[in-house]
C-alpha cells in the first residue's frame, strides 16, 4: 500500500485569491482531536484510483490531507460525443460508515474496505484485500452498520448488485444468493448516462436494498427494490420495478427523506422525483410525484441537512446547487433557493456534515478540481464558505487527478 503525503497547498492560478481568503496551512498530524472529521474522494485514475482525504476542521472547512491507494484502477464511461465529468453516472462510488470507508476499482471490478485512524481521520487503511464486485464497472456503494451488509452495484456488461460482509483479516467476502443481475444491454466501460445504473443505498429500516437504474427516453428507468433475508443476508431473488412517478426517466442519486418511508431522487431528464414507499390502499396517499427545475442541465447529486430539514440537488450542467423543502404531510416539494457556483465548476457528489452543531454541505467541483464548502446557516440561507483547490499539490505529490476521472464525497465526523 502507498501512502503519499499532500500536506502543503497552492492556490490555482484561475482562483481569485480575493474571493477565497484563507489559508490552508499544513497540518501537525498526531494530535487526538485536532480535526472534527475528514471528507473522502476517488482520484478514479486508470493508472491508479486513489482516495483523496482531507481533514474535516472544526469550523468546517477543510485542508488537504493524504492519499491512499485503492487497491487498483479508475475507469470512465463514455458519453459521446464528447467527454464530461462524472466518469460513473453515479453517486455513492466512496462511502462511510462506522469508522470504515468502502470503495471501488471501477477498471479492476473490485471492492475495497479500510479503517479510519482515531486520531487522524485522513489517515486510511486498507482491510484485507480488495474483493471481486461481482460484476463489472462497479460504480456505487452501500454499507449497512445493523446488519454488516456491503453492498456494490455493477453497471458494465454484467450489470446488477452483489453483498459483502466483512470478516476479520480477509477483509469482504461475498455473501451467498446476493449476487442479482439486470441483464441491462451494456459495455464495459458502459455508455450513458442513459441506460446507466446509478445508486445503491439501504432503506431506512435496514431490510431492503434499492437501486437506481436510468432509462433510455421517453423508456423510463426504475428503482429495484430486493427483500433482505434478516438470517442470510440473502437478496430475495427478484426485485419489485418501481417506476418514477410521470415525467421521470433517469433516477439519479437517492438520498432518503428522514422520518419518511419515502427518498428524493434527483433525474437529469427534468428535475428530480420523490418516491413514496408508504404502504396505502388509498389512492389518494399516493405521494409520489416528478417535478421539474426550470433551466436544469444535469441534476444528478442530492444531500439532506437534518439541520435545515431541507433537501439540495446538484446540477454540474448549469453549476447550480437548488435547495428544496418538503412538506412531511404531502410530501410536496418547494424549491427555496437556488445557488449558483463558479461557471464551469461542474459541481458533482456531495455529502452534508454535522460539524460543532452546524451543518456543511461539501461538493465536488470536477472542473475546478475544488471541494466547495457551503455554509447551510439556516433554510434557505446556504452560502459559499470556502472553496479547496487540490490539484496543484496533488500534481507536486506526483498523483494525477483530472476533471473527467474525479468521482464521490463522503464524510466522516469523530463521534
Ligand atoms: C478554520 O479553521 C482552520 C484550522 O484551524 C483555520 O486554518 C482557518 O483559518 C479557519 N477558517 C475560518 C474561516 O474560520
Ligand atoms: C438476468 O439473467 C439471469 C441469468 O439468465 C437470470 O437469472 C435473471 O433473472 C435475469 N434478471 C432479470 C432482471 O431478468
Ligand atoms: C402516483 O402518482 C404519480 C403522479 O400522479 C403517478 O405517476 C404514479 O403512477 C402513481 N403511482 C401509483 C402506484 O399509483
Ligand atoms: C461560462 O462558460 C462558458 C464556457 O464554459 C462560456 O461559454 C460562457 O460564456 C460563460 N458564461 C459566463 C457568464 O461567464
Amino acid at each position: 500500500m502507498k501512502f503519499i503525503a499532500l500536506i502543503g497547498v497552492t492556490t490555482l492560478p484561475g482562483l481569485a485569491s480575493a474571493s477565497f481568503p484563507w489559508n490552508l496551512s499544513p497540518f501537525n498530524s498526531g494530535a487526538a482531536n485536532q480535526f472534527a472529521g475528514a471528507a473522502y474522494f476517488l482520484s478514479n485514475e486508470p493508472d491508479g484510483n486513489y482516495i483523496i482525504s482531507s481533514a474535516i476542521n472544526h469550523n468546517g472547512t477543510v485542508t488537504l490531507g493524504q492519499a491512499v491507494w485503492a487497491g487498483g484502477i479508475g475507469a470512465r464511461g463514455t458519453n459521446d460525443p464528447n467527454p464530461a465529468p462524472d466518469p460513473l453516472f453515479s453517486q455513492g462510488v466512496i462511502t462511510v460508515s462506522g469508522k470504515n470507508v468502502f470503495t471501488v476499482n471501477p477498471g479492476s471490478n473490485t471492492v475495497a474496505m479500510f479503517s479510519i485512524d482515531g486520531n487522524d481521520p485522513t489517515q486510511l487503511t486498507m482491510v484485507g484485500q480488495p474483493a471481486n464486485s461481482g460484476g463489472e464497472f462497479p460504480v456505487s456503494v452501500a454499507a449497512s452498520q445493523k446488519t454488516g451488509l456491503i453492498c456494490v452495484l455493477n453497471g458494465g456488461v454484467v450489470n446488477g448488485v452483489s453483498c459483502f460482509k466483512h470478516s476479520g483479516a480477509k477483509g469482504l467476502v461475498q455473501v451467498p444468493d446476493t449476487q442479482r443481475l439486470f441483464n441491462l444491454t451494456q459495455t464495459t466501460p458502459p455508455s450513458g448516462p442513459p441506460n446507466t445504473v446509478s445508486q445503491v443505498i439501504f432503506n431506512q429500516a435496514e431490510t431492503q436494498l434499492i437501486a437506481s437504474v436510468k432509462g433510455i427516453p421517453p423508456q423510463p428507468g426504475f428503482l429495484a427494490v430486493w427483500d433482505i433475508n434478516a438470517q442470510t443476508g440473502a437478496l430475495s431473488q427478484n426485485f419489485v420495478s418501481v417506476p418514477p412517478a410521470t415525467g421521470g426517466a433517469l433516477p439519479f442519486s437517492l438520498t432518503p427523506l428522514p422520518g419518511q418511508n419515502a427518498l428524493l431522487a434527483t433525474d437529469p431528464s427534468t428535475g428530480y422525483s420523490i418516491f413514496d414507499f408508504a404502504p396505502s390502499s388509498n389512492i389518494k396517499k399516493n405521494r409520489s410525484g416528478t417535478y421539474p427545475v426550470q433551466g436544469q442541465k444535469a441534476t444528478c447529486w442530492s444531500a439532506f441537512s437534518t439541520k435545515t430539514g431541507n433537501a439540495y440537488i446538484i446540477d454540474s450542467g448549469a453549476q447550480t446547487i437548488s435547495e428544496i423543502s418538503i412538506n412531511a404531510a404531502s410530501l410536496a416539494p418547494t424549491i427555496v433557493n437556488h445557488y449558483v457556483l463558479a461557471n464551469g465548476s461542474a459541481p458533482i457528489d456531495s455529502e452534508v456534515a454535522t460539524v460543532g452543531g452546524k451543518d456543511f454541505l461539501y461538493v465536488l467541483s470536477a472542473n475546478r478540481q475544488s471541494i466547495y464548502v457551503m455554509a447551510l446557516d439556516a433554510p434557505g440561507k446556504a452560502r459559499i464558505f470556502q472553496e479547496m483547490p487540490f490539484s496543484n499539490s496533488v500534481t507536486k505529490s506526483g498523483l494525477t487527478t483530472d476533471p473527467f476521472h474525479l468521482q464521490g464525497l463522503a464524510t466522516y465526523i469523530v463521534s
